[in-house]
């Protein structure tokens, strides 16, 4: 009799076992995901079975510090990878399905950055089984706006070099030359930044005949529908031919011996690993050199130690002008022109030594982004000379230009241009006089645009033209003071 209690209770707990403990696998997948947003990692028990009573496991390399522990029907709070903290959670893969109870492990993942690409095991056990499984998360990065950098060539073509950088996986670029596309870059690489990224560059030579735009468009090939473009206007008059120029262009055109070099994060990247010179296909030998001489150009928040605070007085605006109380905003008086120029209003501070650096607001709330907008340096006898004579200065002005009609560009003699197809909203100006070197940046996204190399030997000041007829004015940001060091030479106007 006792014997055959036992029987029973050793063959019950048979039955009991084998339909709530009974093997399983677990299946995975592979997932990909922009940096910054949500992902699910799939992770599932097959057969269906409930797994409200056992262990889910995820972890990364090791095993004791998982990044989501279930254990005793709740997530433990610890342990736990402390920069997984406040970002995962159980997440069934499909809205529909019931989650553990369905055997669905998988978890979510959100804020994803770069450090959380790579390899993930999704582990689970019960009272008498375990099964493992490893997947991968990609993490993909959309880079910026590419720039795109105009010459002339010797045979009067014109060469269009394109970069884009702060793409993972290495991006992939297409020109167009108006309807005719793709086509054929004359030369593409990608190199590798800091932060594992990657920028991509390329060039072409066409003629401003044969098209009326190009453009360079750089996407990830597994999101074709996010695409970074540029375009530019190859039949910019100012640009093929400098004689038949516009008045609003005519007024730009302005004789200094500055080389525009396009430096950018990657460049630098480039010079510090000594990679071959051959990879830096933007350009020809003349404009490398500058570009490896200005390599030091990466945007950087410690530019802002040679902050300079700049207002423009009110007293010496010029007419058109209208200057809010505080010298900082300004916009036109909605009276006709007779030169763009009229706009220009010159800081109150001029530099002959040092370095210096301010910042010029180009975009208020619930407005669009400024279209035009001049912003930049000049001797106070060139802007004179523009006023009075309403003509094209010969020398002294060092400016980057915003219009409807060629995005944001420089000019020079030698014709570089850049243009992108967005445009800052934040303009960040850094001058080293000592150096000769004046450097633009958009600060929203850290990214240089471009540098004037010269030498200045006149005083120059902030120059600022907040355009006609915007509704956005353009504002001289004020940014922390620090106390000037001995050799920021600083000078005040009178
Ligand atoms: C998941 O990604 C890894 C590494 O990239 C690869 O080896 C594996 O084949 C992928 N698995 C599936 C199911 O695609
Ligand atoms: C997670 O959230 C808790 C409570 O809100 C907070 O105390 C903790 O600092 C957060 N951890 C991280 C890494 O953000």
């Amino acid at each position: 009799m006792y014997r055959f209690g036992l029987l029973i209770t050793v063959f019950a707990h048979l039955i009991c076992s084998t339909t709530t403990a009974a093997t399983f696998s677990v299946s995975v997948d592979n997932a990909t995901v922009l940096m910054g947003g949500s992902v699910t990692l799939p992770c599932w028990l097959s057969p269906t079975m409930d797994a409200e009573e056992m262990d889910v496991r995820w972890y990364r390399s090791d095993y004791n510090k998982p990044l989501l522990l279930y254990r005793d029907r709740k997530v433990q709070s610890s342990p736990q990878m402390e920069q997984y903290q406040n970002r995962t959670a159980l997440m069934p893969r499909e809205p529909t399905s019931s989650g553990l109870k369905q055997g669905d492990v998988s978890i979510r993942i959100d804020r994803v950055n770069l450090q959380d690409a790579g390899k993930y095991v999704c582990y689970v056990s019960s009272s008498q089984h375990y099964e493992s499984e490893a997947m991968y998360l990609k993490v993909e990065v959309i880079g910026a706006p590419p720039i795109l950098t105009l010459s002339r060539t010797e045979d009067d073509r014109v060469k269009v070099s394109c970069i884009s950088t702060g793409w993972q996986p290495a991006p992939q670029l297409q020109w167009s030359l108006g309807a005719q596309q793709p086509l054929q870059p004359g030369g593409l690489s990608h190199s590798p930044e800091a932060d594992g990224l990657f920028s991509v560059q390329s060039w072409v030579v066409c003629s401003s005949s044969e098209s009326q735009w190009i453009s360079c468009s750089v996407f990830l090939p597994s999101m074709k529908e996010d695409v970074k473009e540029a375009r530019v206007d190859l039949q910019i008059n100012s640009f093929t031919t400098d004689s038949g120029a516009s008045p609003w262009m005519t007024a730009f055109i302005i004789a200094l011996l500055a080389i525009i070099a396009l430096v950018t994060a990657m460049v630098l990247h480039l010079r510090k690993t000594k990679m071959k010179k051959e990879e830096v296909a933007l350009g020809t030998q003349e404009e490398e050199s500058h570009l490896l001489t200005a390599c030091d150009l990466a945007y950087s928040e410690d530019m802002k130690i040679h902050a300079v605070d700049i207002t423009i007085e009110k007293a010496t605006a010029p007419a058109r002008l209208k200057v809010a109380q505080n010298g900082k905003t300004l916009r036109d008086n909605g009276e006709a022109l007779e030169s763009d120029c009229e706009l220009c209003a010159l800081g109150n501070t001029g530099f002959s030594k040092g370095k210096h650096y301010w910042e010029v607001g180009l975009r208020m709330p619930n407005v669009p982004v400024k279209q035009f907008w001049w912003a930049g340096v000049a001797t106070d006898s060139a802007v004179k000379t523009m006023r009075e004579q309403k003509s094209t200065p010969t020398s002294g002005l060092w400016c980057l230009y915003s219009d409807d009609k060629s995005g944001v560009h420089t000019k020079s003699e030698s014709s570089h241009y850049i243009y992108r197809a967005q445009r800052p909203e934040v303009l960040g100006i850094f001058l080293d006089y000592d150096e000769g070197r004046l450097s633009f940046y958009d600060t929203k996204l850290g990214q240089h645009l471009v540098t004037l190399k010269s030498s200045f030997n006149e005083t120059v000041y902030p120059l600022f033209n907040p355009g006609q007829g915007e509704t956005t004015p353009l504002q001289i940001l004020s940014l922390p003071q620090t106390t000037p060091k001995p050799n920021d030479y600083v000078l005040n106007k009178v």
